[in-house]
């Protein structure tokens, strides 16, 4: 039987994981590629940092160098993090001729084309399953099992630290800031928490999944994003009461036909937003992800599954490994490129210009008329009221007013805010979230 030989850069979570699942399933991956696949080295930081699962001492190493120049490794894995080191790691690699596989999604959004631009000067391949929803095959997916649709919508809940906290809020009635000390307390947050909660680890999943569906590549400075810190109790209950749930979506949407003859331009965002509670993706909960994909041919499929941890993640690795080895066996070594940037004017919409539906809460004086001040911005604007829900309850002087709003652009809805939050009726900044009703 043909061997492949392996090399690892990273034996933390996602690398201990990796040599574990290894350990486990290599004599039926072998069985299942023909291909017998053999770890050579792997190079870590220090020998003795402690590791979720342990790594034969004899092929580790403490120079990355020793797995990028050694001529017998077929396939160098970088599971190392961040966009420094990393980027310099995965480079040599490249340029050694070597198939790299990596779960980096950081490196992939900040570096992406120069990275592919490398692979393709070196003549080899560069996969990164691992890298959005850990154990959830999307990447290829969207690069070879969609590859006959054009992708009209894809809604992902691709960050499991803010669907845990979303989900225990939901569930317990808990407010955001004792969630997220709890979730950090048994783990399931960094500390700090801001890669995260804010959005940014979703930002640069979703410019992946936005680049793989639509053909070019998507700079994860124009995703709009916006985290989770402002989803409050109250929101989540209101919320419920409409038949909605409250979910941070990366949200891809072609907002003008490909086929109009006229360039592609989508939506690609990342906000808290309601969604039906009915729909399927209103109930993956805790830090399970899921990804919502709208084929033109296909019609509407979903995935579900773990979106990291050193095992589901490892699956992902083993995956493209597999990939990467028959490459090597079949004598194709790009048989799937790891990016085509096939559309050649692609253009991200700024949200400004995309239209949504909204859900507002306004915290105003309990006295008539105060509903028609608003109503009369929102008229001015051309921006319809779909319905009105005024709770009991006060919140000090102030009691809620709840209006759901049609589809309006973003940059009129934001501009009509911020005059009615001057309005001396209206006790605090207004709290918006669009609503995705998934259609
Ligand atoms: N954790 C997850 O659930 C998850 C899910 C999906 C994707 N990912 C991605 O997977 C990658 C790895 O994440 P992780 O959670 O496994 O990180 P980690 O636990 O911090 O592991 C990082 C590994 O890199 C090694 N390392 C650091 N600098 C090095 C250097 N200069 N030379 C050689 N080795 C070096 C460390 O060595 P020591 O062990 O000696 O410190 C450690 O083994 C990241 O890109 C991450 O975004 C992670």
């Amino acid at each position: 039987m043909q061997q492949v030989n392996l090399g690892m850069i990273g034996g933390g979570t996602v690398g201990s994981g990796v040599f574990h699942a290894w350990q486990k399933n290599g004599g039926l991956m072998a069985a299942r590629l023909g291909v017998q696949l053999v770890f050579r080295k792997i190079a870590v930081k220090a020998f003795d940092e402690p590791r979720p699962y342990p790594i034969a001492r004899d092929l580790m190493t403490t120079d990355w160098q020793e797995v990028v120049n050694d001529p017998e490794i077929h396939i160098v894995i970088e599971l190392v993090g961040g966009t420094g080191i990393a980027k310099t790691m995965v480079l040599a690699a490249l340029a050694q001729g070597k198939t790299v596989v990596t779960a980096n999604k950081a490196l992939l959004s900040a570096h992406g084309p120069e990275l592919f631009a490398a692979a393709a000067k070196s003549g080899v391949n560069l996969y990164y399953e691992a890298s959005v929803c850990g154990g959830i095959p999307i990447i290829k997916s969207l690069r070879e099992g969609f590859v006959g649709n054009r992708i009209t919508a894809l809604y992902g809940i691709v960050n499991g630290t803010c669907n845990y906290i979303l989900s225990r809020m939901k569930f317990e009635g808990a407010d955001f800031a004792a969630v997220l000390a709890d979730a950090q307390k048994l783990g399931y947050a960094e500390t700090p928490p801001d890669l995260d909660i804010d959005g940014h680890d979703a930002q640069h999943k979703t410019g992946i999944l936005a680049s793989l569906a639509h053909g070019f590549w998507v700079d994860h400075h124009q995703i709009h994003t916006e985290g989770i810190r402002d989803v409050s109790k109250i929101d989540m209950e209101f919320a419920a009461k409409l038949g909605y749930t409250i979910k941070l979506l990366g949200i891809v949407k072609q907002i003008q036909s490909a086929a109009a003859n006229r360039a592609p331009q989508i939506q690609v965002s990342v906000y808290p937003a309601l969604i039906p509670s009915a729909h399927v993706l209103a109930n993956v909960n805790q830090v399970f992800n899921a990804v919502f994909v709208r084929g033109d041919v296909v019609g509407d499929t979903l995935f579900y599954g773990r979106g990291a941890g050193k095992d589901a993640t490892a699956s992902a690795v083993l995956s493209d490994v597999a990939d990467a080895a028959l490459d090597l066996k079949n004598g194709t070594k790009v048989r799937v490129p790891p990016f085509v940037a096939h559309v050649k004017k692609g253009r991200v919409a700024p949200l400004d210009e995309v239209t949504s539906q909204y859900y507002v809460r306004f915290s105003v004086v309990d006295k008539p008329g105060v509903l028609a001040k608003i109503a009369a911005i929102f008229a001015a604007a051309k921006i319809g009221i779909s319905s009105v829900i005024q709770p009991e309850g006060h919140e000090g002087e102030s009691v809620p007013l709840i209006l759901m709003i049609h589809d309006a652009p973003n940059a009129a809805m934001r501009k009509a805010l911020a005059k009615i939050a001057k309005l001396p009726v209206v006790k605090a900044k207004p709290v918006m979230f669009r609503v995705e009703n998934l259609q």
